[in-house]
C-alpha cells in the first residue's frame, strides 16, 4: 500500500513503559485501518527482547508495516536528531507526541534533570527547528491542588515532590520554545489494560490480596474530600490524538489565544543558574494546557470502595491510635509487609503459580502518600471537542484489566485463602 498523504506521519517518544504503547495501538489498531501514514515509537527499552513490560497487544502493533520501533538514548541530542529525520521513502514527521519523563518518585534530582527535563527539551528544540504541527506534551498528575473544588487550567498548583517540580519545569521550559506548536494534556491517574505504573493499579492489586485474606482494605488517610481523579489509558491516547489534530488546525499562536495559561515558577531560584536550559525564575511562558481526567469525580474513598468492593471486601480508615503508629513508621517495608506476603502467596497459590509478574503489591512512598489530584476538564470537552470513551471509573473497567492479565497468566486465578 502507498503512503497515504491525507494522514499524518507520527513520532512517539518514550512512555513504553506508562502510555505510549496505548496510543501506538490507538494509531495503528490490530485490525482496522491506521490512523497515521507512519508511525516511529522512540524510548530507551528494547523490545526484542523486551526489557520492560509491553504486553500482547503493543507486540501486534510492532508488527505492523506502517510501525518503526527504535531503541535510543535520548539523554543524547544528536540521537533525537536523527530520530526526527524521516526513513527515505517518507514525508517530515507531522505530529510528535512527548510521552517521555520518569515516573519513579525514588529517582533523584540528577534523574529528573537529566532524564524528564533534559529529554523534553531537546525534544521541543528540535520539533521547533524542523516546524512539526503538533507537539503532545503528557504532564502526569504530580500535583497538590485544593480539595474543595476541581482546578481549572489556569489556577497555579503546586507540583509535589522532587518529581513534580521537575516535570513542571519542564512545561515552562517548553512553554517558552517559540514557534513550537506544544499542547500540554496534565492527566489524572492512569488506569488501564496492561498498565503496570501507577497508584491505580496499585490499589486495584492490594485491594485483591485484602479480598483473597477476607479483610478489610484500609487507608491511612482520614475519609475526607480527596480527589484523586482519574482516566482510562484510551482516553489518554484519544486525548493526546485530539489535541495534536487541534493544533495542527490552528497553530500556536491562535492555540495560545484560545488555551494559553501561564505557567509559574515553582523551582529553587538557585536551579536557574545550575541547569543548562531552565528559563529565568520571573518569566511565565503561556502554553496551551488541557485537564484530562474522567467524568467519575473519583476521590480517595470512591476508588477504595470501588476497588475493595469489586473483591467482595471493604474500605475502611484506620483508627487513631493506628494511624499514628503507621506514621511513625518510617519504614515502607513493614507497612507493606501484610499484602505484599499476602500477594506472594496468592502467586504461589495460583494454579499454575505465577513466578513472574510485573504487577506488584508493594506501594512506594509517593503511592502510599495523601494525594490531592481534582481536575476540572470542561475547557478539553469544550475547546477541543473531545469526548470521553471512558467517562467512569467502575466495576466493569476493573474486570477488563484483571481479566486481561489472568489471560496473560500474569495474575493470579485463586479467590480466596
Ligand atoms: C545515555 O547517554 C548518556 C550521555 O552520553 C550517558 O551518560 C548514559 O550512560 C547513556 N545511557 C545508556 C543507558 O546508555
Amino acid at each position: 500500500m502507498a503512503a497515504d498523504s491525507s494522514k499524518p506521519s507520527v513520532l512517539i517518544f518514550g512512555g513504553l513503559n506508562t502510555c505510549s504503547r496505548a496510543l501506538a495501538a490507538f494509531l495503528v489498531p490490530i485490525d482496522g485501518e491506521p490512523l497515521v501514514a507512519y508511525l516511529r515509537i522512540v524510548d530507551k527499552y528494547s523490545v526484542h527482547p523486551a526489557t520492560t513490560y509491553i504486553g500482547p497487544d503493543f507486540a501486534q502493533v510492532l508488527k505492523k508495516p506502517e510501525v518503526e520501533y527504535r531503541q535510543a538514548n535520548l539523554t543524547v541530542a544528536a540521537t533525537i536528531e536523527s530520530a526526527f529525520a524521516p526513513p527515505e521513502d517518507k514525508s517530515d514527521f507531522d505530529y510528535v507526541f512527548d510521552f517521555t519523563g520518569e515516573v519513579r518518585s525514588d529517582r533523584g534530582e540528577m534523574i529528573q534533570i537529566g532524564n524528564t527535563f533534559a529529554v523534553a527539551r531537546l525534544l521541543g528544540l528540535e520539533a521547533a527547528k524542523r516546524k512539526v504541527k503538533a507537539f503532545v506534551r503528557i504532564q502526569q498528575p504530580f500535583y497538590e491542588t485544593s480539595s474543595k473544588h476541581p482546578a481549572s487550567e489556569k489556577e497555579d498548583i503546586k507540583p509535589v515532590e522532587t518529581m513534580g517540580i521537575w516535570w513542571h519545569e519542564t512545561l515552562r521550559t517548553l512553554a517558552s520554545i517559540e514557534n513550537l506548536n506544544l499542547v500540554i494534556l496534565r492527566i489524572g491517574f492512569v488506569y488501564g489494560p496492561y498498565v503496570d505504573f501507577g497508584n491505580i493499579i496499585s490499589a486495584i492489586t492490594v485491594a485483591s490480596v485484602y479480598g483473597y485474606l477476607q479483610k478489610p482494605m484500609k487507608s491511612m488517610w482520614s475519609p475526607g474530600k480527596n480527589p484523586t481523579n482519574t482516566v482510562h489509558i484510551d482516553d489518554v491516547a484519544g486525548g493526546a490524538w485530539a489535541c495534536a489534530k487541534w493544533i495542527a488546525n490552528v497553530g500556536r499562536k491562535a492555540a495560545n489565544e484560545a488555551a494559553g495559561v501561564p505557567i509559574p515558577f515553582h523551582n529553587d531560584k538557585s536551579k536557574v543558574s545550575e541547569v543548562e536550559g531552565i528559563i529565568p525564575y520571573d518569566q511565565k511562558p503561556a502554553a496551551p494546557v488541557f485537564n484530562l481526567v474522567d467524568d467519575s469525580k473519583t476521590t480517595l474513598v470512591s476508588t477504595g470502595k470501588t476497588v475493595s468492593s469489586f473483591f467482595g471486601t471493604t474500605f475502611e480508615f484506620f483508627n487513631v491510635i493506628e494511624t499514628t503508629v503507621f506514621k511513625l513508621m518510617d519504614d515502607l517495608e513493614d507497612i507493606n509487609e501484610h499484602h505484599v506476603e499476602g500477594w506472594t502467596e496468592m502467586l504461589v497459590k495460583s494454579d499454575p503459580p505465577i513466578t513472574n509478574t510485573p504487577i506488584s503489591a508493594y506501594m512506594d512512598k509517593y503511592t502510599l502518600e495523601k494525594h490531592v489530584v481534582g481536575f476540572d476538564n470542561s475547557k478539553i470537552k469544550e475547546l477541543v471537542g473531545y469526548k470521553l470513551l471512558r467517562p467512569e471509573f467502575n466495576h466493569e473497567n476493573i474486570k477488563e484489566i484483571v481479566d486481561k492479565w489472568k489471560d496473560q497468566k500474569l495474575w493470579p486465578n485463586v479467590v480466596k485463602a
